[in-house]
Order: structure tokens, then C-alpha cells, then sequence
């Protein structure tokens, strides 16, 4: 009786995992369903349009598919407003049921965005924005990032302004989560070389009313200034720091933010400008020739640092579903493929590390005309320290 039960019991064990085996595997069926959280208004505007075209230009060359399903497009404008973030996630998740949301560019905006995406178990690919936290204390399987950590760009050119011999250094910028967490990575590296930041000047995001501050910047007299600005208000830094007669004076470095989707309107007051970045314009390899030439042929537009971003987020997310035939509920296989994959981006290639942000080398850029050129590698294969996550 005992055994003819237990023979039961195996039996049904073994139908149940013949009829799972074959569901395991199966192809997910139905659109695909893309939530874009990305700032279409603001000074960070030009930064979403350049993520959606790149992360376009990607699904296109795939024939508008991921592991196997169409891609549907679902679009928020977040405004770059930390305030309306969780409202504008939730509305993705929980209205237009998405499978997946690929946003955004400002660090407070994308906390809550990793906040939801934990609680709701959605999966969320971060395409810019750089706060530590979201491969930090809020790592998962649900969140990549195919960008950078604010820590990385920050350390990198650390590095480089000490072996350089700086030794006394101001810092500005806006007085955010990434302009913070930038002067954080910048001051770890730096007076770890030797140097001392002597000042912290910061402004409210957007904030462009910077005469003061330069006035004081002026005053001081560093051997160099770093700062973290990007988007509109780089265009307006870069253009005010020469205006107010500190350009060729008071040497001006920074996160690549300060230069990048931003020379044309800078014009010669951006010239000779170093900064550390993932990217550069004229790497000369053949695979960021072929995505350069792409993506001036499909958009019209030169790409830069933010358009490569959201070409990679394309790259993990179809890494990702390939291994679960698009079966985005499958967290742990999306994660062991996306974490054994090596990305092949015009960047050159990175990896993603155990927190998902890419380990990735750092250039040393500086701006010839319209361009950010390399002039040699400021950190190699560089991985945030990712403090706090529990991966
Ligand atoms: C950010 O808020 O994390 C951020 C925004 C713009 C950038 C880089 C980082 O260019």
C-alpha cells in the first residue's frame, strides 16, 4: 500500500516535470512591451531623444523583435522631476502593463524608478542616470544599467588630474544626487593622488545662474576645477566660465557630460577641454564607425555618449530575453546570460558586473572642433565598487 503510493507519487512527480520541461522552454508569444521613462522636456531633453534613438536603432537592425517578440513602444515624459517619478513608473507598470521599462537620465528620478521596479518585480534598464544606489544597496535581478555609475566618471578623472600634478582643486555643480555623488568619485581619487579639494561649490538643478559662483571660483585662484554638468546647462557653463575670463586661466575638467551632444552650441569656448568618459568621437574602430554611420543615416543627428547608452540597453535587454525566448518573468536566466555576456558596444567592449554596471574602460577626451578626441585611457576595465549590494 505504502510503496503503490510512493509509486503514485513519483509518477505524478514525473508527468508534472515532463509537462514543465516543455513549457520552460517555450517561446513567450505576444508583443513585447517597452516602457520609455526618459525626459522630453527640460535641459536633459536631448539626452532622452538620444537614448530612444539609439535603443530604436538597435530593436530596428533586429527587425523589430526581442527573444522572439514584436517590440511595442510605450512613452512617459518624466521632465526629469524626482517629484512625479513614482507616479509616472507606476503608470507604466501598473496601467499600461509593460514588460519592461527603459529609463532614465536623472539620478533622483530613476531612484524611484529602482524603488518600484524592486516592489513590483519589473524589469528596469537604466540607460544614463548614474546614482550609485541602483547598483548599490538597490541592485537586483530586475535592474541593469548600461551606462555608469556617477562614481566611475568622477574617479577616473580623479586619477588623471593628480598624475597631471593638480594639487588644489574647486568643485561645481549642481546640488543633486549625480553632482554629488560626482564630487564624491572625484574627491576619492584625487586626494588619494596626493591633491585636496579646498572647495565644494553647488546650485539647484537646473539652475543656470552661475555668475557668483564663478566670481568666487575667480577669487580663489585652484590649480583646476571640476565639474559636473551636462545637457543645456553644460552648453551654459562651458559658455559663462570663458565669458567671465577663466577660460585659459584656471584650468576646467570634468565628468565627458560637460562636452558631450554639446560642442556644436559651445562652440571654440569648449576647446582644449579635458574630461573623463566611456566614450569618445573618434575612436576609429570599426564598430563605432558602422553604429556612427547608422545613426547619422537613420536620425539625421551625429551620435554621442547618451545615444550609445541607449543602443547597449538594447544590446543587454536582447542578451537577456534571448536566454528566456522572451519570457520576461524568468529573473535569475536573464541574469546568469546577461552577466556571462561580453557587450560589443562602439564604446568598445565592457561587461556587466555581479551589481549589472558595466566594467569599462575610461578615456582621457579632449575638444578639437565639434569633437571629444581620446588622448589615451584615463582608468582601464574600471568597476564601481558597488557598496552596499547584496548580489
Ligand atoms: C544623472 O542625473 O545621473 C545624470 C544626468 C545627466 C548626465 C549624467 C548623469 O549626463
Amino acid at each position: 500500500m505504502k510503496k503503490t503510493s510512493r509509486f503514485f507519487r513519483l509518477a505524478l512527480l514525473a508527468s508534472a516535470t515532463a509537462l514543465m520541461v516543455p513549457l520552460a522552454s517555450a517561446q513567450a508569444t505576444g508583443k513585447l512591451k517597452v516602457g520609455l521613462m526618459l525626459p522630453y522636456t527640460g535641459t536633459y531633453a536631448a539626452l532622452g531623444t538620444a537614448i530612444e534613438n539609439g535603443f530604436k536603432l538597435y530593436i530596428d537592425e533586429h527587425g523589430g523583435k526581442l527573444g522572439g517578440r514584436e517590440v511595442e513602444y510605450i512613452k512617459v515624459d518624466d521632465e526629469s522631476n524626482p517629484a512625479k517619478a513614482t507616479d509616472n513608473v507606476n503608470k507604466l507598470i501598473k496601467r499600461d502593463n509593460v514588460d519592461v521599462v527603459v529609463g532614465t537620465v536623472h539620478s533622483g528620478v530613476v531612484m524611484a524608478m529602482a524603488k518600484v521596479a524592486n516592489d513590483t518585480n519589473t524589469l528596469l534598464i537604466v540607460p544614463n542616470a548614474g546614482a550609485n544606489a541602483v547598483t548599490g544597496p538597490l541592485c537586483s535581478n530586475n535592474i541593469y544599467r548600461s551606462s555608469f555609475s556617477n562614481w566611475q566618471p568622477a574617479y577616473a578623472m580623479g586619477e588623471a588630474a593628480a598624475k597631471k600634478g593638480y594639487k588644489k582643486a574647486v568643485t561645481i555643480t549642481w546640488k543633486y544626487g549625480a553632482g554629488e555623488e560626482s564630487v564624491g568619485g572625484f574627491k576619492e581619487s584625487f586626494e588619494k593622488g596626493g591633491g585636496k579639494v579646498v572647495k565644494e561649490l553647488s546650485l539647484p538643478f537646473p539652475n543656470v545662474e552661475f555668475q557668483a559662483l564663478l566670481t568666487e571660483i575667480a577669487a580663489m585662484k585652484p590649480d583646476v576645477v571640476y565639474t559636473f554638468f551636462a545637457g543645456g546647462g553644460a552648453v551654459k557653463f562651458v559658455k559663462d566660465y570663458a565669458a567671465a575670463g577663466l577660460k585659459g586661466k584656471i584650468p576646467l575638467i570634468g565628468a565627458g557630460f560637460l562636452t558631450d551632444g554639446t560642442l556644436d552650441a559651445q562652440g571654440a569656448d569648449a576647446s582644449g577641454l579635458q574630461t573623463a568618459l566611456h566614450y569618445a568621437d573618434s575612436l576609429n574602430t570599426k564598430r563605432d564607425n558602422d553604429f556612427r554611420l547608422a545613426y547619422a543615416k537613420a536620425f539625421k543627428l551625429q551620435p554621442d555618449v547618451y545615444a550609445v547608452q541607449g543602443y547597449d540597453a538594447g544590446q543587454i535587454l536582447g542578451a537577456g530575453l534571448a536566454a528566456v525566448k522572451g519570457d520576461v518573468s524568468k529573473k535569475a536566466e536573464f541574469a546568469a546570460a546577461v552577466e556571462r555576456a561580453k557587450f560589443d558596444s562602439p564604446r568598445g567592449m565592457f561587461t556587466l558586473s555581479k551589481a549589472h554596471n558595466p566594467v569599462q574602460d575610461f578615456y582621457l577626451r579632449q575638444v578639437s572642433g565639434v569633437e571629444n578626441k581620446s588622448i589615451g585611457l584615463a582608468s582601464k576595465a574600471l568597476a564601481d565598487p558597488a557598496r552596499g549590494c547584496k548580489l
